[in-house]
């Protein structure tokens, strides 16, 4: 309900925006280094900082390089990594085994990582499209998605990272009761306090289709991900994804992509006062920095009023690509 007003001239919108000072006082929304979680890109090798084509900026970091990365996010203050494997083609099978294999690229970073910045929180994606021959999510049977016979397998992959020290599990599989499954199987294993941030509302989107340069899936990816991934026309069903996760004990959700689904993000937070996040994909992030490149837009400018339309949404924090830039231009503020 907006509140009873005076009429002009008595109130004038514009004395509350005539100087800095006063546009700080009256500000709603702010974008804190608190807020923001950094999405990287793990390879194999050393020394290795390999430019991703369709993400200018974006480099796929060997684990030495990734450690140095992830000491910087704790010196800008930057709470969380997010971590994305870019997996040998030759360890892709139809059985996604390489996915809970101890010793595969992500847990290894894992343990590197938090060996060298215990106090950087390390968020992992649980889906097995990095690991998968056809490039799903999930298991493929005969050209269909498995939802049950996936879930094992994501349990087996969430259980070894969290062993190898995950702090944030992201389950962005989007198969049914997911959820449910690997909490249980956190609290049997003893890993009380591995938080799951859900990709709750995922949408069948093509704003991922860098990252899927960036990892490597773009190849093998077979068909869409339609069967699991939501549709975009709807906002409904994402209430009653987020409401299903969060009873099956997520602590954190998601909505993605981000800019496009700025209603989703209110209506998420509106609705369950849960913590809410979004991802601004790589494609959001690729137009930005394509327009900024070519000097079409501002690019800094650009990027801080994307991320405080976040803030306004309703979000408690956000996976950009832009969480470096962002946190020196906080820093320096
Ligand atoms: C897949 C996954 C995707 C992203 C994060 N995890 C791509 C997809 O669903 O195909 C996209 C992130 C981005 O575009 O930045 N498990």
């Amino acid at each position: 309900m907006i509140p009873t007003q005076a009429p002009f001239p008595a109130l004038r919108f514009r004395r509350l925006r005539a100087t800095a000072a006063l546009r700080a006082l009256a500000q709603e929304n702010v974008l804190g280094c608190g807020d923001l979680i950094w999405p990287l890109f793990v390879r194999d090798g050393r020394s290795i900082r390999e430019p991703v084509a369709s993400m200018p900026g974006v480099e796929r970091l060997s684990i030495d390089n990734i450690v140095k990365v992830a000491e910087e996010a704790a010196s800008l203050g930057i709470p969380a990594i997010c971590l994305f494997p870019y997996t040998d083609p030759a360890l892709k099978t139809e059985a996604c085994e390489e996915a809970w294999n101890p010793e595969n690229l992500a847990n290894r970073a894992i343990r590197a990582i938090k060996a060298a910045v215990p106090e950087l929180a390390v968020m992992t994606d649980i889906a097995l499209d990095p690991y998968n021959a056809n490039g799903h999510d999930g298991l493929v049977r005969d050209g269909v998605i498995l939802n049950d016979e996936t879930i094992e397998a994501l349990v087996r992959m969430a259980l070894a990272q969290a062993e190898a020290g995950a702090d944030i599990l992201g389950p962005s599989d989007m198969m049914d009761g997911r959820i449910g499954a690997l909490r249980g199987a956190l609290e049997a294993a003893g890993h009380k306090n591995v938080a799951i941030l859900s990709y709750a509302a995922k949408y069948a989107s093509a704003f991922y289709g860098p990252f899927r340069d960036a990892v490597g899936a773009s190849g093998a990816l077979k068909g869409d991900k339609k069967t699991y991934q939501m549709n975009p026309g709807n906002s409904d069903e994402a209430l009653r994804l987020v409401a299903r996760d969060l009873s099956e004990g997520a602590d954190m959700v998601m909505v993605k992509p981000g800019m496009p689904y700025l209603d989703i993000c209110r209506r998420v937070k509106d609705a369950f006062g849960a913590p809410t996040y979004a991802y601004q994909v790589s494609g959001e992030y690729a137009m930005i920095r394509g327009a900024a490149d070519r000097g079409w837009v501002d690019g800094d400018k650009v990027m801080m009023e994307s991320l405080l339309a976040f803030k306004r949404a309703g979000c408690d924090g956000i996976l950009t690509y832009f969480a470096p830039q962002a946190a020196r231009i906080l820093r320096a503020q």
